[in-house]
């Protein structure tokens, strides 16, 4: 909120005199709710004593940073009161709340309202506020559930005695999960404000933003949802919109909550610890996930919002790409270098340099001359391409001579002014004016997807990139300017960038399909990332790849999303962690940020880290932004090339692991990459860490973030775990402890955990050959000696393997001194070709005297045993064939 500036001075020694954050009551404003507990009267920039108390709240100053000075009081005049009894329905009940005054903040305020709960699952609530007069916008986005009785639920919902506030409790413990005053509520026409408390501060989520920190400072921080082509800044608000969150409560079980709501937004995360939610349109839409452990929680609400796709195995390969390589020449001398490095390589993107003039659905004849059949030749050596398409498209080309902007003004595709008829014409790539296509009119999926088709004749593409998809435009609204109007200029704007609905985008007037762009904004890239994903299905024949800018609520489900536009600075690196964490909690795994950093020039170092950090993003893609110098890993010379090379080697010999994570995801909705607070709940320290992270439960990176950095400083949870590269088992003493790792320039350090069993593959440049490889397992004995893993493994690229049971899984289990490989599906017969030739088991704790497989003995040379208690074992055994390896 804006303060006055004269004010500020005079609070600050005020302050100093006594203002305390936290205590019952503060100090300095005898008789005004305690500072934590503020709920900000005036949101919007400009609040002044007068303005604060004309609207009947509290003015007072305060030290305490970004706590509002103006704030609701105890007794606000605002909010809504319970009205008549609670009434059943299908699935729960509902109950009427009428406005108490007639006081207004932003005017228009909508009495009566309804909240409804609707028992789903049991361990899915819904409950919404809405409109009963009025259909109000809502996202199209289904959520259903079977419904299951109040007694049958995990949850409790539930109205204070004196029915001023309305509470969800998890059964088992009585933690309150969810607790809103009705007194702070708004029900109005643009503008709706909920608050409850939290059981606790590791709250993490909410996006799309660079947050400093994985888990959330709980410090009156203020998050702007509204999607935006904006480079990842701290507290802007970037490309996509994802109002969800968990929370661990104080007893470590989680809990999560999904706002679907798709208008302007913004929340505020207060010490209390409390949440304000503020949007300017639809309803309030909630979700309630019941956990109880992190992962269920997202298992939760991916089955809800949509499973995250199955990414084709060659898409979890190495990929290159940059803005401005400007000819084939200089894209072929950067792919030669490459190999000539042998660097493992799968897929190379077309940025849109590839374009004749920045239009889509050309190649520019001149400095990519030969382009088609250059991708040829890198489909022959087993790699693959992706395209760029941009969703504006130029009207200004001769007329009969630009089909994409025919056809769709034939077919009238584009988003329309607020008249609903004409086109809203913007600025971007192409030259002169462009239009935007309105992916939520099934017309313009049509005239996309013919597109596309014709398109895969000229470029033989694989996959697209869908980029500026918020939708992207370099005005501030369309020609001429957005009319002065309450859409445009609503009474309160969110905390986004500009406070501004329009600028670098469309005014939120136009006209979409599905209703105003002011309600549907925020849906632009999610709704092209479906037909997207389904043309290139149907061109290519093989599953589908989509890069997505732009992504919303179960966008996971069709697409991949990268992290902007980011920094070739330190910061970025580090942040990037939390990025890629925080959409493995959004449903989109298949998450990654440009290596290197897009913007500006990157230093050998920085780089060298990142190739290091990226060759564990689940997407590994180094990007580059037109005018900076070149930062492929072979570009640096011998060295760099050296360390990028074997660090994706060990990338790919993982991938069989990584793969089997996504193939969890898709079908349980598991994440792929994990911080430590998600597997180790219950140990505080890890509710912070954010500089490291797993794979699945197993595999930790501890990556080096500092410009210098030799070491690292790792916290090693409560497990065995052992090194990587040696095989050595970390010190018991450094369990729940952070201890020092050497981390020299050519090694970035890596920890597997006891208790798992992780299938490799020998590796090779690229997954086209290593997919033919020998299997390996690495089996990490927990205490008790055990472990266990799974493999999962199809043809990679065919759709729907899982869904069509083409497919092979096994299990392994490892106990007393047993391995057993157990065969769930074998329902593909690319398998039985394949073999494993390798296990190592890391933890044992003496050199076994004989070993047995299948009940014949193997002779003693085929293992080798070394003092750290690591054993290597040779065999040649089918993949599928159930091994029984027994150790005495
Ligand atoms: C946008 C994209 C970036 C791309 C550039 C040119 O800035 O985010 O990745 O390189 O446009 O297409």
């Amino acid at each position: 909120m804006a303060r006055m500036r004269s004010l500020c001075f005079l609070a600050i020694v005020l302050a100093a005199l006594g203002g305390c954050l936290g205590s019952s009551r503060d100090a300095q404003c005898p008789g005004a709710v305690a500072v934590k507990k503020r709920i900000d009267c005036h949101p919007q920039p400009g609040a002044s004593q007068e303005a604060c108390e004309a609207r009947g709240c509290t003015w007072c100053s305060t030290d305490v940073p970004n706590a509002p000075w103006c704030f609701f009081p105890e007794d606000s005049p605002y909010g809504y009161s319970r009205a008549g009894n609670i009434e059943k329905t299908d699935k729960g009940w509902r109950v009427t709340l009428n406005k108490r005054q007639s006081l207004s903040l932003f005017g228009n305020d909508i009495s009566p309202i309804v909240l409804e709960a609707e028992f789903q699952t049991k361990d899915r609530l819904r409950f919404r506020l809405y409109d009963p007069n009025k259909q109000r916008f809502e996202v199209p986005l289904k959520i259903e559930g079977p419904g299951v009785t109040a007694e049958e639920a995990n949850y409790e919902v539930e109205f204070s005695e004196d029915s001023t506030h309305f509470t969800v409790k998890r059964k088992s413990t009585g933690t309150v999960l969810w607790d809103s005053p009705l007194v702070d509520l708004f029900f109005s026409n643009q503008f709706l404000q909920i608050t409850t408390t939290v059981p606790s501060t590791s709250v993490y989520g909410f996006g799309e933003h660079e947050h400093p920190t994985f888990k959330h400072n709980m410090d009156f921080s203020t998050y702007g949802m509204y999607a935006r082509d904006q480079a990842p800044t701290s507290f802007a608000n970037l490309y996509g919109v994802h109002p969800f969150y968990m929370c661990v409560e104080p007893d470590s079980n989680a809990h999560g909550v999904l706002l679907l709501n798709s208008n302007a937004q913004d929340v505020t995360l207060s010490p209390n610890p409390s949440l304000t939610f503020r949007t300017i349109g639809g309803i309030f839409d909630f979700y309630l996930f019941l956990g109880p452990t992190p992962e269920n929680v997202i298992q939760q609400y991916t089955e809800a919002i949509g499973r995250p796709h199955m990414p084709a195995y060659w898409s979890l390969g190495f990929q290159l790409s940059r803005w401005g390589y400007g000819s084939l020449d200089v894209l072929k001398q950067t792919v030669d270098r490459m190999h000539r490095y042998d660097i493992p390589y799968d897929v190379q993107h077309l940025d849109i340099d590839y374009m004749e003039r920045r239009l889509d659905f050309t190649y520019d004849k001149v400095n990519f001359a030969g382009l088609p059949e250059y991708i040829q030749e890198l489909k022959k050596k087993g790699m693959h391409n992706i395209v760029i398409l941009d969703p504006f498209i130029t009207k200004d080309e001769e007329p009969g001579t630009y089909k994409p902007y025919d056809l769709g003004q034939e077919m009238g595709v584009w988003v329309n002014n607020s008249d609903g008829v004409t086109p809203a014409v913007g600025q971007a790539w192409p030259p002169g004016d462009s239009v935007f296509p309105d992916y939520t009119n099934p017309r313009t999926v049509e005239w996309w997807t013919q597109l596309c088709l014709e398109f895969k004749d000229v470029l033989d593409y694989d996959g697209i990139w869908i980029d500026m998809n918020e939708p992207s435009n370099f005005l501030r609204g369309q020609y001429p300017g957005c009319a002065d109007n309450e859409i445009n200029n609503p009474p309160y704007i969110p905390s986004i960038s500009d406070r501004s609905l329009s600028q670098k985008t469309l005014c939120p007037d136009s006209k979409t399909y599905l209703g105003e762009h002011y309600n549907t904004h925020s849906l632009f890239g999610w709704s092209q990332t479906e037909p997207t994903f389904n043309v290139v299905q149907q061109a290519t024949g093989k599953r589908a790849f989509v890069l997505s800018r732009s992504t919303f609520v179960g966008s996971g489900k069709h697409g991949a999303h990268w992290l902007g536009d980011n920094f070739s600075q330190w910061k970025d690196l580090r942040r990037s962690i939390i990025g890629i964490l925080e959409f493995n909690l959004f449903g989109i795994p298949y998450i990654g940020a440009d290596i290197c950093g897009f913007n500006y020039n990157t230093t050998y170092e920085l780089c060298l880290r990142w190739m290091q950090l990226g060759s564990f993003y689940p997407f590994s893609r180094n990007h580059n932004a037109e005018g900076n110098s070149e930062q492929d890993p072979a570009v640096f010379g011998d060295e760099f090339a050296r360390i990028s090379r074997a660090t994706l080697l060990i990338r790919y010999s993982l991938l069989p692991y990584l793969y089997t994570l996504f193939y969890e995801s898709h079908v349980h909705g598991n994440t792929v990459v994990r911080s430590l607070m998600h597997e180790f709940t219950s140990d505080q320290q890890t509710h912070g860490i954010d500089t490291a992270f797993l794979w699945g439960p197993a595999f930790m990176i501890a990556p080096v973030l500092d410009e210098g950095a030799r070491s690292v400083d790792v916290y090693f949870p409560d497990a065995e775990w052992f090194d990587y590269y040696t095989g050595l088992k970390v010190p018991s003493a450094w369990k729940k402890n952070y201890s020092t790792v050497s981390a020299p320039l050519s090694k970035i350090p890596l920890f597997i955990r006891g208790g798992y069993i992780l299938p490799e593959q020998a590796p090779a440049t690229t997954t086209t050959k290593s997919r033919l490889n020998p299997f390996g397992l690495i089996i990490a004995l927990d205490e008790q000696g055990e472990a266990s893993g799974s493999l999962f493994w199809d043809d990679g690229d065919s759709i729907d393997t899982i869904e069509n049971e083409n497919y092979f899984l096994a299990k392994y289990t490892f106990s007393k001194g047993n391995l057993k490989t157990e065969i769930l599906k074998n329902g593909y017969p690319g398998a039985d070709t394949l073999k494993y030739n390798n296990i190592t088991i890391l933890g044992l704790k003496l050199r076994p005297q004989a070993v047995t497989l299948n009940g014949r003995s193997i002779h003693g040379d085929a293992f080798s045993f070394e003092m750290s208690g690591k054993l290597t074992l040779r065999i040649s055994a089918p993949l599928t064939q159930e091994l029984n390896i027994k150790f005495y």
